[in-house]
């Protein structure tokens, strides 16, 4: 079984890139797959939850043109050919692996297809609930048959049929929620509105305004009239900031330390990871160089320094939601007690990410209470290392992989290969982190041009 094997490190001195964002690369092969036009998109995810879902497009009849790729994993810049809105039926059910972000939107652009089809995930995802995308949807007159073994859960078998827009109320801030309901209200006569109850990440309305669609937002609501035939363009998708996340932990947690990570994704609803992380002590410039595609991208820079610990508020827990888990490590480093609340979506993530973290950061020697809702951690006692496992969860494996950077002793991260859904290319960095490399082309992940 894979895995990785940490030591302990001094410094962290190094300029590198992170792959492109997942929740834009899911949402980019949906958008110019349906677009007029053939759109290029450039810094795509190559990881398997977003191979899936170009997978599942390719599938409705969506033609790919692959122009580099990241060898081992897959493309990175590709022309797509939309469909202008007229999906074909796929001949088998599509295979949506680990992601739930894929699962649920894709339920929402095929609710409203004049054709059937079946979702279905790995074991991971056929425990997550879909009553929350199935819900809205059934509300817009779609079929869904959740065939799981467990209640609300995939496989889905999605009858096709026309669909009324709705205004909906969403019961939990999520974006695969609101970007569910979005996309089907595209094949809607009409306007829909989905109602969020905090900010959720805005990529879905972000994206569909740049390929020329119009999105009216009034406070909370966002609205979508149906009909309107999104217009290929040429997106470059930036790097996540979510898998940053890793590395930002690493450097502020080493005094001394200096990491610039390039070409980021800045968008305000997904960089309060940044404001924990400057609160606990880390000093972060984060300079926006572009906006071009609808999206602010630009460089972080991090300066390590002793951590302290801090309260999540509320209101940032839908924006670092899938932080946690590293911002825990950041917290058993830190001084003083961090407090994490309201959380309790992380009880249906990939893993129950509560316990996973609870278990594997108190096996590392951590001083963590858990609660419904989150945990409080009291850090500042040396960690130890241990072998931890992953439970095939990606964010857990590389959460646990930076734990074992400042482990006495050296910390074995067991079933690592599910990193490979959100982050090819975080095994050679880590190698790089770990032998001090300060030569750049140890930590680039490259993009090799492919012959047609
Ligand atoms: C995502 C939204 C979040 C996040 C997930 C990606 C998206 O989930 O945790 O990793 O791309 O819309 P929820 O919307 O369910 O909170």
């Amino acid at each position: 079984m894979s895995e990785f094997r940490v030591r302990s490190i001094r410094t962290l001195d190094a300029e590198f890139p992170v792959p492109g964002d997942k929740s834009m690369s899911h949402r980019a092969a949906m958008i110019a797959g349906l677009a007029d036009g053939v759109s290029t998109v450039r810094n795509f995810l190559p990881s398997e939850d977003c191979l899936n879902t170009l997978g599942a497009m390719q599938a409705c009849g969506v033609k790919v043109e692959v122009l580099e790729e990241m060898p081992g994993f897959g493309p990175t810049s590709m022309r797509i050919h939309g469909r202008k809105m007229q999906l074909a039926a796929p001949t088998a059910p599509l295979d949506c692996g680990n992601s739930g972000t894929g699962m649920r939107l894709l339920a929402g652009l095929f609710a409203g297809q004049s054709f059937d089809c079946e979702l279905f995930g790995d074991e991971s995802l056929s425990g997550r609930p879909m009553g929350r995308i199935t819900d809205p949807l059934e509300l817009m007159g779609a079929k869904i048959d959740c065939l799981g073994a467990k209640p609300g859960c995939a496989p889905l078998k999605i009858h096709g049929t026309k669909l009324q827009p709705i205004r909906y109320e969403l019961p939990v801030a999520s974006a695969q929620v609101k970007s569910a309901v979005l996309l089907a209200g595209m094949f809607c006569e009409g306007v829909t509105t989905a109602v969020q109850p905090a900010d959720t990440r805005d990529h879905t309305e972000r994206m569909l305004e740049s390929f020329g669609v119009k999105i009216r937002i009034e406070g909370q609501a966002i609205s979508i009239e149906g009909g309107q035939i999104p217009q290929a363009r040429d997106f470059r998708v930036p790097g996540d900031i979510s898998s940053a996340a890793f590395w930002v932990v690493a450097a502020a947690a080493l005094p001394g330390s200096r990491l610039v990570i390039k070409n980021v994704g800045l968008n305000p609803t997904r960089t309060a990871v940044l404001d924990v992380i400057e609160r606990m002590g880390a000093k972060i410039t984060r300079t926006v160089l572009s906006s071009d595609d609808g999206e602010p991208i630009g460089d972080i820079e991090i300066l390590g320094g002793p951590l302290k610990g801090t309260g999540l508020l509320k209101a940032e827990i839908p924006n670092l939601i899938d932080e946690i888990p590293v911002i825990a490590i950041a917290a058993a480093l830190a001084e003083g007690k961090t407090v994490i609340r309201n959380a309790k979506e992380l009880r249906v993530k990939e893993t129950d990410r509560i316990t996973t973290v609870v278990d594997n950061l108190r096996a590392m020697g951590g001083q963590v209470e858990e609660f419904e809702d989150g945990m409080e951690i009291t850090g500042g006692s040396p960690l130890h290392a241990a072998s931890v496992e992953s439970h095939g969860d990606h964010r857990i494996a590389m959460a646990f992989a930076i734990a074992g950077l400042f482990a006495e002793g050296e910390t074995v991260v067991r079933n690592t290969a599910c990193v490979n859904t959100s982050y090819p290319g975080f095994a050679k960095q880590l190698a790089a982190v770990l032998a001090g490399s300060k030569v750049a082309a140890d930590y680039d992940l490259p993009a090799v041009p492919v012959q047609p």
